[in-house]
């Protein structure tokens, strides 16, 4: 590629000067590995059109290839067509691992540890990059508060600044500190901009109907720190705002995200969705959505033809320069990559074969341990060593952990609990599992003659990796009534009962929460997640993770977060002799297991904690100070969080929002100083002008280890 060493932004604009119209509109299409006859990740609906081979000669970007060699024959192929050499961008979905599978990505939000999320990234970055891929379609910052959406799976959970922190992590994870010169970084795209996570009735792809406040106030923290942190492209959402689709939506394009936000880089759409403005019915036909999307700005069309097939019509003088500017966009991410240098960006020809990466499994299992969240344990847990423990269930011996998103993951190279388990010094008695994993009554009477011989009991349960996810939402967030029954049926015979649950999100399990002993959520722990379960299991590694989505009591209580707003008539506690007040006459309004929640095998307080003062000027500071106890025998790890919340604002605020954690490990009998500082930056809001700032007044403070039993330790005041 002598034509393109050491590509600079002059020759950047010299090359694109040479462009025709249909080549400048060809960079902004992106198509699957199946128009240049290799198979490739589906992801959405496919509509045949047909292309020319001069039309698939100009097409800017290739989603969803599956390794390196495929990578090397498009991109060879492609440039030995191509009039200008423009080198193609590969993207895909490495949402939680490429082949080596992390946990999915709202369990590694429990791990409260931005450093674990970039891990992870950065592994995903280099696995990925080995087989050739440029861009990943992650992280997803969609804010989120109901179970039944199955993408929450995929999401940071239901705290904004949680979310916001992870999602720099990811960002920083990915794309490193050099993407032209690191072949091993990935570019970012964070995902879905805006609002997707608010599908009325968690239905996927539903309508959604946000106020500005709310989207400014809770979904788009997420997006200003990717955005801040340096990410390379945005992807648009299904989802309306304010009744216009995203993929449409001017004012959301340019005024929230390239003015509010600042955002210079790529906007691609997502799949089919500028030519789902027919559907949505804001356009009549490809031609109206090509415009609408156009004049909005998306940069790129993401498998549809719209672009392709209508672009060159609205072009005019008028509107030459979006055109312009979104192909340079694309160029210079391109540039960025360092693909004009080499369109290969590393790949070899003759060791495209998969590239081991040490360490790689090792991270994944000690992610894995970090996002596994012990919900309840009376003391069960751990395991002794030489006891006899039965392991049943349906994910018992099940390799399909996963979970969604995980393309290129491997189930058979998956370790299931039981894998895990057997290499453990315990008496392990399994009751196997057919494929299709159904419960049947002859299963539930041999689980029982089991249970009656063994001190304890394993019952591993939960979701099928296809039942959260894009296009999986449920209405029923419970158990299944034959696992309800397993479990009720084994604790009835055999009182020592352990539940673990496998699930892409928040299930509801008041059912069996009294039946069980403990509960272990593992989420889709991922490719090592049986070794991890069994280390959690035997005491090997301490649980120190905490929910990052509350655990409803049921699915009528959704959608909904611990950051509840007081109402004018609130519930003040959990009895029920009061009538008008915010309640359900047939359930407490408290989650299960609330946002932060998490059990460790250490046991930890908070003591002499104070204030350094009540007062601050919006230019001063005040330090929280607390000494964390471990008073147990054994050292721990654990998560302790500040809440706050404003006690009288323009607008309705929390009783309380997450402010600041800390990850702190103590040793046994051991304690440590902790402090966090709070600043006006945490005391600021979103107002009804859609400014964000703090007003002097006076704030709440609250301690602990979750959203729920934070206790308040003081008032602190704003003044001017
Ligand atoms: C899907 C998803 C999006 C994904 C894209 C490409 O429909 O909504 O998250 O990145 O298509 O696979």
């Amino acid at each position: 590629m002598e034509r393109f060493s050491n590509m600079k932004q002059v020759d950047l604009v010299a090359l694109f000067n040479e462009m025709t119209l249909d080549e400048k509109i060809g960079q902004l299409v992106q198509l699957t590995p199946d128009f240049f006859e290799q198979g490739g990740e589906i992801t959405g609906p496919v509509k045949e059109w047909e292309l020319d081979s001069e039309q698939l000669s100009r097409v800017g970007s290739i989603l969803g290839t599956q390794k390196a060699s495929q990578v090397y024959n498009i991109q060879k192929e492609y440039l030995e067509q191509s009039r200008l050499k423009i080198p193609l961008l590969f993207m895909a979905d490495i949402i939680h691992g490429y082949e080596t599978i992390f946990p999915i990505p709202l369990a590694m939000a429990s791990s409260f540890d931005e450093a674990i999320i970039k891990e992870a990234a950065r592994l995903s970055a280099h696995e990925g990059t080995n087989a050739g891929i440029h861009v990943t379609f992650s992280p997803n910052a969609d804010y989120v508060k109901d179970a039944r959406w199955g993408r929450v799976m995929e999401t940071n959970g239901e705290d904004p600044i949680l979310s916001a922190a992870l999602t720099r992590a990811f960002i920083e994870g990915y794309q490193g500190t050099d993407l032209a010169k690191d072949k091993n970084s990935l570019a970012a795209c964070v995902k879905h901009f805006i609002g997707y996570g608010a599908a009325q009735a968690g239905r996927d792809y539903n309508t959604v109907d946000i106020s500005d406040i709310e989207m400014y106030q809770n979904y788009l923290p997420a997006f200003k720190a990717a955005i801040d942190a340096g990410v390379k492209l945005v992807m648009t959402s299904f989802n309306t705002i304010q009744g216009i689709p995203v993929s449409g939506n001017k004012r959301v394009i340019q005024k929230t995200l390239r003015q509010d936000l600042n955002f210079e880089g790529v906007l691609i759409s997502d799949w089919a969705s500028i030519a789902e403005l027919v559907p949505h019915g804001v356009a009549k036909d490809g031609y109206e959505s090509a415009e609408l999307a156009f004049d909005a700005g998306v940069d790129i069309d993401m498998m549809s033809d719209s672009y392709l097939s209508h672009l060159n019509l609205i072009v005019n003088a008028e509107n030459l320069d979006k055109l312009n500017e979104s192909v340079l966009r694309v160029l210079n991410l391109k540039n960025a990559l360092g693909l004009f240098e080499d369109p290969y960006r590393g790949l070899e020809k003759d060791s495209l074969d998969k590239k081991t990466i040490d360490g790689l499994r090792d991270s994944t299992r000690k992610i894995a341990e970090r996002s596994i969240v012990l919900l309840k344990n009376d003391g069960i847990l751990p395991l002794k060593n030489g006891q006899n423990v039965g392991l049943i269930g349906p994910k018992a011996t099940s390799q399909d952990i996963l979970g969604a998103w995980s393309w290129m993951g491997q189930n058979d190279k998956a370790i299931s609990l039981a894998d895990g388990l057997a290499s453990k010094s315990i008496n392990l008695s399994t009751l196997d599992f057919s494929e299709n994993e159904n419960i049947t009554d002859e299963y539930i009477e041999k689980a029982k003659k089991l249970a009656k011989e063994l001190d304890i009991v394993i019952i591993a349960v939960g979701e099928k990796s296809d039942e959260s996810g894009e296009g999986s939402s449920l209405v029923n967030i419970e158990l299944s009534r034959k696992q309800d029954r397993l479990i009720q049926e084994i604790s009835k015979i055999n009182a020592k009962t352990i539940v673990i649950v496998f699930s892409g999100r928040p299930l509801a399990l008041s059912n069996i929460n009294e039946e069980a002993r403990a509960i272990i959520q593992a989420w889709f722990p991922g490719s090592e997640g049986g070794n991890a379960l069994a280390n959690i299991l035997m005491g090997d590694a301490n649980p120190q993770a905490k929910l990052p989505m509350s655990f409803p009591r049921s699915v009528g209580q959704l959608p909904n977060t611990y950051a509840q707003m007081s109402t004018g008539r609130p519930k003040k506690n959990d009895n029920k002799n009061e009538k008008y007040i915010s309640q359900y006459l047939d359930e407490l309004n408290t989650p299960l297991y609330p946002f932060g929640h998490g059990l460790s095998y250490s046991e930890f307080t908070l003591e002499h904690i104070t204030l350094s003062k009540e007062t601050m000027t919006r230019a001063e500071a005040i330090t929280v100070g607390a000494d964390l106890k471990n008073i147990s025998h054994i050292k721990g790890s654990t998560v302790v969080q500040l809440y706050l919340q404003d006690v009288v604002a323009q607008v309705t605020r929390p009783m309380r929002e997450l402010k600041k954690w800390s990850v702190e490990t103590v040793n046994a009998k051991d304690e440590k100083e902790i402090e966090f500082i709070i600043t006006e930056e945490d005391l600021a809001y979103v107002h009804s002008d859609l400014t964000q700032r703090a007003d002097v007044g006076e704030f709440k403070l609250y301690l602990g280890f979750d959203s729920q039993s934070a206790m308040y330790i003081g008032s602190i005041h704003l003044t001017d």
